[in-house]
């Protein structure tokens, strides 16, 4: 059984982040986001993977070296380029030969790049494996299920998928990880471009059932399943991984530095006298936590940042920024190269001066 990792897409919810990162290599607990479903589907015994990534050499390039051949996690990568971001069920079709060739039972995992489980999928893929149905879905309770497929489910069968209903039949969400054969191309074949212009998947399963196919459901018992789409989603994810940290101490903590709960401190990072850290937090390699900084519970630091005289909390700071302002800052995502300062003082008192691009959310 193969699988299939999905890196394409637009990342439109996560901008102004994602014009100059692909929303898969967001770091959550200091690793990128795509790094987790590789890492589940390793675990789950599934070793020869196709990435699916966007088409320009700038997307594909920065997905390559975050990834590369996949011996790193253990497994067999294979990129494939999608010419245009046209849908989950394109993104399939484009695979079609990966997922074809040398894979004698011509089953198939399809992995949205930016889904975690918490848990592990295992038992779901061996019962593919060994079963006789053409396709399982996985579903997960949630409390907010417009924003996902939904599945109708009548006398323990699913009857009809839609795709971000305005009124949900129910609150049982399409997880994003699918189990499918061969049969899937034939309904793939004659989709119609959806409202919002993809070729979805929930279409082409509903084109499963529709024609008589053995579709499988699953209400899923993993801890938890997080789509972080959004800075809400990525935070809220960052937060959940750190929960799960062991402790390390690659750098140096200075005398007088306080490090309370479960802490990552990497290579090269100096915890200066003075400052406080409070888990479960991860500061990255080579920074600086300076005098008078608090890095509260639920932060992630990615490499060469300096915090000082500033509070940091429940936050993902990616990286190569430097933040000395005597503000409390929570719940935020900084990218990468972000000064965060105190006003200079020839500015009027009370004001903040301000270079933020295009697509950015401040609250002062
Ligand atoms: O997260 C679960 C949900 O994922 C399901 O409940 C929905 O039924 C399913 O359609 C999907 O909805 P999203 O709106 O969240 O999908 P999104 O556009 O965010 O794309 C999901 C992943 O697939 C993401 O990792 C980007 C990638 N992608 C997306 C498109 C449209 C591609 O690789 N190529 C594409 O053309």
């Amino acid at each position: 059984m193969k699988g299939l990792v999905l890196s394409g897409g637009k990342g439109t919810r996560l901008r102004p982040i994602t014009h100059t990162i692909n929303k898969h290599l967001i770091p959550l607990a200091n690793k990128p986001m795509i790094h987790y479903p590789i890492e589940t589907l390793r675990n789950a015994g599934i070793t020869d993977i196709g990435i699916i990534v966007g088409h320009t050499e700038e997307k594909i390039k920065e997905i390559k070296n975050a990834i590369g051949d996949g011996s790193q996690f253990g497994v067999k990568v294979t990129y494939i380029e999608q010419d245009v971001p046209g849908g989950l069920a394109h993104a399939v079709k484009v695979a079609k030969e990966f997922l074809m060739t040398d894979n004698p039972d011509k089953k198939f995992i399809l992995h949205l790049g930016d889904n975690i489980v918490k848990g592990g999928i295992k038992k779901y893929v061996e019962s593919f494996e060994n079963g006789d149905m053409d396709s399982i879905i996985l579903l997960k309770d949630v409390p907010n299920p417009s924003r996902f497929g939904v599945a109708e489910i009548k006398d323990g069968k699913i009857v009809r998928l839609v795709e971000k209903p305005t009124v949900a039949p129910n609150n049982f969400a399409l997880v994003g990880i699918y189990m499918f054969n061969d049969s899937i191309f034939d309904p793939i074949e004659n989709l119609k471009p959806s409202w919002r212009n993809e070729l979805e998947i929930t279409d082409a399963i509903q084109g499963l059932i529709d024609s008589g196919k053995k579709v499988v459901h699953h209400i899923i018992d993993v801890e938890w399943w997080k789509d972080p789409g959004d800075t809400e989603g990525i935070l809220e994810a960052n937060s959940l991984l750190l929960d799960d940290i062991i402790p390390f101490n690659k750098g140096t903590v200075e005398e007088g530095a306080v490090i309370i709960g479960k802490v990552g401190i990497d290579e090269g990072t100096i915890i200066k006298s003075g400052s406080s850290v409070k888990g479960p937090a991860l500061i990255g390699k080579n920074c600086v936590i300076g005098k008078n900084a608090y890095i509260g519970p639920h932060t992630s630091i990615g490499n060469n940042t300096v915090i000082e005289n500033a509070e940091i909390e429940s936050s993902v700071i990616i990286g190569d920024s430097k933040i000395s302002c005597k503000q409390r800052i929570i719940d935020s995502l900084i990218g990468r190269n972000v000064t965060i300062s105190e006003a200079s003082e020839n500015l009027p008192r009370g004001a903040s001066q301000l270079v933020v691009g295009e697509h950015s959310v401040v609250k002062i």
